[in-house]
């Protein structure tokens, strides 16, 4: 049942490239420019009217949510807010005609977040899920939707259910940006052509576990560790760390990288892991002066980077390069060596991968 594999977390990050594109099958034709999700299209009109997006959801999917914050703002200039679900629903939160709400959640089950969409619901909003569930209580609680197809997730850290969310999101932020007019059918073509390769990027990703497993070794006994990214790769520092923490049981936390020096810089010493995406977007130079600074307080630095990057590699202790992608969909790749990272490190420990303690696969409680 774990075709082969140690673990189903190990299992479920290989079978990556087929789940993304799984998730795209029937739904997105670069040569036609077509990109259809059957379960929006009674309510896409009201996406593309949206005055707002309100996403909710817990954990890792409330970081796609945060990922999808940048594709809607990005390609729809629709402004939006990403709310933790248990937050969200005990605040007496304001939600306006023309508010439109996102729900994301692989089991469809947490209960924060099923509430979250009840709340909205009351006040008249309608109520888009993304999910994996088929079927699922936050399926049948939403208005329309678009399943993420990712295929049973059964490790409790996500993976796939992850990069089939922001496979997701981002066809749905580029169908009502291609409805709204607000993205020229030049970048909506090279967008689609790009979402296409990302299988076999993804792919190319995998290729980097031999490595990552050896880095692993290195630092399976530290006590902390800092992941940092700016842009796209924000979130993808988020889920990195809590990927680490709740497998591994290793204390980690991510930052934008930029906000490193509002506080947590205190906490850089030599025996700091620094992980960094790193990779070649319009906050390069940016992320360089950021590791700068680590290095200057002696901080170890990982970074995952683009392909033939040269600067970073230079300023780095240990280096990951993966294949080049658009910004907005870096996330599907750059994430790929920071599961693997979390799973070795949490294999070598001797952790219960696929159970971790104290954690549940679906959060039925709030
Ligand atoms: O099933 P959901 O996507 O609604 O679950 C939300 C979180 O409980 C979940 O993502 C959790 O954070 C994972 N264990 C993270 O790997």
């Amino acid at each position: 049942e774990k075709g082969g594999f140690e673990h189903f977390m190990l299992k479920e990050i290989f079978e990556q490239p087929r789940s993304i594109r799984d998730c795209m099958r029937g739904r997105l034709d670069s040569t036609q420019g077509r990109l259809v999700l059957g379960g929006l299209s009674e309510y896409i009109t009201k996406l593309v009217n949206a005055d707002r997006i309100l996403i909710v959801a817990c954990g890792t999917s409330w970081h796609a949510g945060l990922v999808a914050e940048y594709f809607f703002e990005e390609f729809c200039r629709i402004p939006v807010e990403v709310e933790y679900a248990s937050e969200f629903r005990y605040r007496n939160p304001v939600i306006r005609e023309g508010d439109v709400v996102i729900a994301i959640s692989q089991s469809g089950e947490t209960a924060d977040t099923l509430a979250a969409i009840e709340l909205a619901k009351s006040k008249g909003a309608i109520i888009f899920g993304v999910c994996n569930v088929v079927g699922s209580s936050i399926a049948r609680a939403t208005h329309a939707g678009a399943y993420t197809h990712a295929g049973p997730e059964i490790g409790v850290a996500s993976t796939k259910a992850f990069t089939a969310q922001l496979t997701v999101l981002s066809m749905i932020a580029l169908s009502v940006a291609q409805r709204k007019g607000t993205i020229t059918e030049q970048k909506l073509h090279e967008l689609l052509v790009e979402m296409e390769t990302i299988p076999a990027k993804v792919e190319k990703a995998l290729t980097l576990n031999d490595e990552i497993r050896k880095i692993s070794a290195l630092f399976k006994d530290a006590r902390n560790f800092i992941y940092l990214g700016r842009g796209y790769n924000f979130p993808v520092a988020l889920e990195g760390a809590l990927k680490l923490k709740e497998i591994s049981y290793i204390h980690a936390e991510g930052y934008p990288a930029a906000e490193m020096k509002h506080g947590p810089i205190a906490l850089i010493d030599e025996e700091m892991p620094v992980v960094f995406i790193a990779t070649r977007d319009s906050s390069y130079e940016k992320v360089v002066s950021n590791i700068q600074e680590v290095k200057a307080r002696k901080g170890r630095v990982i970074s995952v980077v683009t392909e033939g990057d040269k600067l970073i590699p230079a300023m780095s202790e240990f280096v990951v390069e993966v294949p080049a992608v658009h910004d907005a969909l870096m996330p599907l790749v750059s994430v790929i060596p920071l599961q693997l990272l979390s799973y070795h490190i949490a294999v070598m420990r001797g952790c219960n991968v696929d159970q971790p303690r104290n954690l549940a696969k679906s959060v039925t409680v709030e």
